[in-house]
């Protein structure tokens, strides 16, 4: 077992702990031991025989309150207290151990709580994810209302005879997710192909599309299918349409009006029968007025638009722990580390929800991936959430940010320190628990680096980007006094 949280001060019930757990951490009373479980995320939960049934009650409903689910174990004294065991068991303790007599099977018990399987908690989770009736196909994870419009959006479309689809929406908000979703719905057993506008020039894009007959340019020496007529009566996405040169607009608004096309030096009307959908994340209002977009292209391709929310949107905060969670339960990116993370601390998830999300669900998706690789627990935790400061930010005064020559041991071990404090709003236990270090040692460096409560706050006004704690992390216990 990894971490043991102990309600005692006894040193037999501490010395029980540390057989049984590489990390011991001390605390006095219930107040505190809520804090260090919501900074460290134990694997138990040991308290000693001061606690009465109802105190693990009390401390289990703020648990409960707070969505943290950890095993509690109670080791009374040596004597012998008829009904006790079960008074603690109906108030939620996972056992309770009779004094000395009974410390064998405390090695039983941890056995039994670490074999608890993890898989099938996480099915029955992930399967709430997805709005149920479009669960088999579409993995789109969420539950705001942005979400569920979106959704209901998404449907409409698919199932009427809409063509084109607009989709549109910042980068990362998963347009092209949404795309694929259009397609699935309406007609799964088709194909599928996707165009990146920007990516091509103009002529290749042309003849991409449309494709080409021999001979009709330097080059073209055989004859080229274009993917209007490969996609069949599938799906054809143009992404980041409004990079599409403007002549090559003209030619794609005749394929929408008459629903056929030519290929390109050909003379032959081929039908299209694919519905096509286009996204961007510009504003095509202002490519408009720029004069890079056709306004009557916008206007065809226009019926019934798919807007899809930013992550940083009113009410999709509720969507970024539901997505943090998939990707955690989701992600390859350490197979050894495969179904053994699986959630996020309180701190960890704040902190992913303080930020705004320029890069929106992709974003996310990368900040989560790398916590997977610096966490070293079962469990995320906010010095692993590595969050890039907001592109030309001046202001940013995280360690990472300094240039080289500013670069001091002290600095950073104070900055760290500072920001430790400010994120468990100077509860130094807390703080302590998150630097793993232990409180004394607090003390002693906040006296060192001369940081104060007001100064801290003064300084970092506006300044603060959540989750800047580098990973580093120290395996020492903390033993609060
Ligand atoms: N609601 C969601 N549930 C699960 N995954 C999502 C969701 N939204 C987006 N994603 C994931 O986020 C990533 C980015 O999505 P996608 O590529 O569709 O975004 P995009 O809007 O097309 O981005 P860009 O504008 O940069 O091309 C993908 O891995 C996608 O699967
Ligand atoms: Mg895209």
């Amino acid at each position: 077992m990894r971490r043991i949280v102990v309600v005692s001060g006894q040193d037999q019930v501490q010395k029980l702990a540390h057989k049984i757990a590489q990390e011991v951490f001390v605390a006095d009373d219930l107040a505190e031991a809520l804090d260090i479980t919501e900074t460290v995320s134990p694997d138990l939960l040991v308290f000693d025989s001061r606690f009465s049934p109802d105190h693990i009650r009390q401390f289990l409903d703020t648990t409960d309150k707070n969505q943290i689910s950890v095993p509690v174990i109670v080791i009374g004294d040596d004597r012998n207290h008829p009904g006790l065991s079960e008074d603690f068991i109906r108030m939620g303790a996972c056992d309770y151990i009779c004094g000395k007599q009974d410390y064998s099977r405390l090695q039983e018990i941890v056995g039994r709580i670490t074999d608890k399987p993890k898989a099938a908690q996480m099915q029955t989770s992930l399967s709430d994810f997805f709005a149920e009736q479009y669960a088999a196909s579409v993995k789109m994870v969420g539950r705001s209302k942005a979400l569920r419009d979106q959704l209901k959006m998404i449907k409409l479309v698919a199932d009427s005879c809409c063509n084109p689809v607009l989709i549109v929406g910042e980068t990362g908000t998963g347009k092209e997710l949404a795309a694929k979703a259009v397609h699935l719905l309406r007609h799964s057993n088709e194909q599928f192909i996707a165009v990146n506008c920007a990516a091509l020039t103009a002529n290749l894009l042309e003849s991409e599309l449309f494709g080409h007959v021999k001979g009709s340019f330097t080059g073209a020496d055989r004859e080229k299918t274009g993917l209007l007529e490969l996609a069949g009566s599938g799906t054809i996405f143009l992404d980041e349409i409004s990079e599409m040169p403007m002549d090559l607009q003209a030619k794609l608004l005749r394929v929408l009006q008459e629903k056929n096309f030519r290929k390109v030096g050909g003379t032959s009307t081929i039908p299209c029968n694919a519905t096509i959908i286009a996204s961007s994340n510009r504003n095509l209002q202002k490519q408009i007025r720029a004069g890079r977009f056709r306004r009557d292209l916008y206007y065809r391709l226009n019926i019934c638009p798919i807007n899809i929310a930013p992550l940083r949107a009113p009410g999709r905060s509720e969507d970024i722990k539901l997505l943090a969670e998939y990707f955690l339960k989701t992600s390859t990116i350490c197979p050894e580390k495969a179904g053994r993370i699986t959630s996020l601390t309180k701190l960890a998830l704040e902190a992913l929800q303080k930020h705004a999300w320029p890069g929106n669900v992709r974003e996310l998706s990368n900040v989560i991936e790398r916590a997977i690789m610096l966490e070293t627990t079962d469990k995320i935790g906010l010095s692993s959430i590595m969050i890039d400061s907001p592109p030309n930010d001046e202001s940013s005064d995280g360690p990472t940010n300094d240039h080289v020559t500013n670069f001091s041991l002290e600095k950073a071990e104070r900055e760290l320190i500072s920001r430790a404090l400010r994120e468990t709003g100077w509860q130094k236990t807390r703080a302590a628990a998150l630097l793993g270090i232990t409180r004394a040692t607090l003390y002693a460096k906040v006296k060192q680096y001369n940081i104060e409560k007001g100064l801290l706050v003064k300084a970092d006004c506006g300044k603060q980007t959540p989750g800047e704690i580098p990973a580093t992390h120290h395996s020492e216990s903390v033993a609060v006094p």
